[in-house]
């Protein structure tokens, strides 16, 4: 059956774009003002959207989300105004067949459904969905984290393509969205300055690094089982250490990008094999972040201290090719730090050779990207005034653009056009478990100790400045309590 010949009128609706979990924080706070975002920019677009989830609503209420949704996004435009207007809430109970059965019956065009609920129930949904009829080129879009272990992951890849090809599952990662890590592609790919030196003959380091402010924000029920490395790590900045690692794609289309990343990760692994020795994690304790008062992680409602939680957890990895062999990559995220530094930074080695004579700063070259406000640095020595053989530090600045676009917006974007190239593909999403397996591992069998940092700090003290090579100062200035307070 094809759910479009079901409705009326069919030929003005491209994608139905079906939202379960529609009562729930993602739907509200990033994937409506994300589709706002994108018709507004792109008027063009027939979309219909449909609400769905346990929550006995009506239209009416559901319109009021949605409204409210779309105005903090500053949506305009008649394209918006319409899919406001027509937009319909469907009770579903999306374990049970019958009722997805009946949702998509209410659909038109090409069907994206995308679950925007927990992993566990929406691995009941794809099981409810074997027993439904189903439309085709139906699209299936999956949040994080995409099952629990390598095993799992395998488990749900398997039961997924039984029921569409893996070019219709969408595996959400919203860093995939995010402008800076794209811009990664055109800065690298576009500029010959910087190719040819992307690889261990030149780079000595290389950091990704998101650390937030923000605390656990009433998560602990995800959260809490997750943890800082399944979280950020595991769950995107693998993602952008695939980008910044992968030998250099033919085209920029689904198949050749997404080949490359997978390449990347393929040959990713723990430092030296050794977890214990090459990974580290902490959790808050209480503390203040600008004006913001944080108790103990444990003391944070919904938390579990026997589960031993890390809010900030931090690993090196190797990519075993000839480009980036004895090349560390260091993954870092946490929540609850002095200060939002989110950034990719690659240290360059030392010149071969500097004459004789120049004296001043000799530090390493860095390439600095900051994820939002997206901007880059190249840092670099140069002759200061006056005295021309002594060498200033100086950084070579550049803003990206005004107007990012919002990371869901791309992501959406991806889904209504059916183009699955920042998607995560099937082996990745697996890939990304094998490569953190040891870790976690280790961590259980309490091969590395549970470390505490207060709220509001830069973490344990004795942690190691990141990513510093031969270069004295840190890589990331002490925590500004005022930017903290901006952020
Ligand atoms: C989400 C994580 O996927 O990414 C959050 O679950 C994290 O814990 C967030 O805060 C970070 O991304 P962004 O784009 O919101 O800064």
């Amino acid at each position: 059956m094809n759910a479009s010949q079901t409705s009326d009128p069919v030929e003005s609706i491209d994608t139905t774009l079906c939202i379960l979990g529609a009562s729930g924080d993602l739907t509200s706070r990033l994937l409506l003002p994300a589709l706002a975002q994108l018709l507004t920019e792109e008027p063009h677009r027939k979309v219909r959207l449909i609400g769905a989830g346990m929550d006995d609503w009506d239209d009416e209420r559901w319109r009021g989300i949605v409204e409210k949704a779309f105005a903090s996004a500053k949506a305009d435009g008649e394209t918006v105004k319409d899919v406001r207007e027509h937009t319909t809430y469907r009770r579903t109970d999306i374990t049970d067949s019958e009722d997805f059965a009946g949702l998509l019956k209410e659909c038109e065009g090409r069907i994206a459904l995308y679950f925007a609920v927990p992993p566990a129930i929406a691995e009941k949904g794809c099981r409810a969905l074997e027993k439904v009829d189903l439309p085709d080129g139906l699209i299936l879009a999956l949040e994080k984290p995409f099952g629990s272990d390598e095993a799992t992951a395998r488990r749900l890849n398997e039961q997924l393509t039984t029921l569409v090809p893996e070019e219709q599952v969408y595996r959400i990662d919203h860093f995939m969205g995010r402008s800076t890590v794209l811009n990664v592609l055109g800065l690298r790919f576009a500029n010959r300055v910087f190719e040819p030196v992307w690889s261990n003959d030149h780079i000595e380091n290389v950091t990704v690094r998101y650390d937030e402010t923000l605390g656990l924000e009433g998560r602990a029920g995800y959260y809490d089982t997750a943890g800082a490395m399944i979280d950020m790590i595991q769950s995107h900045l693998l993602q952008v250490l695939a980008v910044v690692a992968m030998d250099p794609p033919a085209t920029l289309d689904a198949v050749d990008f997404r080949d490359a990343k997978a390449a990347a990760l393929r040959a990713t692994k723990v430092w030296e094999g050794d977890a214990a020795a090459h990974s580290r994690r902490a959790r808050y304790t209480a503390g203040s972040i600008g004006e913001r008062q944080l108790p103990d992680y444990v003391d944070e409602p919904g938390v579990d201290p026997s589960h031993e939680t890390e809010t900030l957890a931090e690993v090196t990895f190797e990519v075993d090719t000839s480009r980036w062999a004895g090349v560390p990559f260091t993954l870092r995220s946490g929540k609850g730090l002095g200060a939002k530094v989110s950034e990719i930074v690659m240290r360059f080695k030392d010149v071969s050779h500097l004459p004789t004579g120049f004296e001043g700063s000799t530090a390493p070259s860095v390439l600095r990207l900051s994820l939002g406000p997206d901007r880059m640095s190249l840092e670099l020595n140069l002759n200061g005034p006056g005295d021309p053989f002594h060498l200033d530090r100086a950084a070579l600045e550049s803003e990206f653009g005004e107007g990012e676009r919002r990371a869901y917006s791309e992501v959406l974007e991806g889904i209504l056009d059916g183009d699955p190239t920042l998607s995560v593909r099937g082996d990745t999403a697996e890939q990304c478990w094998r490569i953190v397996q040891p870790v976690l591992d280790a961590w259980r069998s309490g091969a590395v100790p549970l470390e505490e940092y207060p709220a509001g700090s830069a973490g344990p003290e004795d942690w190691p400045a990141l990513g510093t090579g031969s270069f004295e100062a840190p890589l990331v200035p002490a925590a500004d309590p005022e930017a903290a307070a901006q952020s």
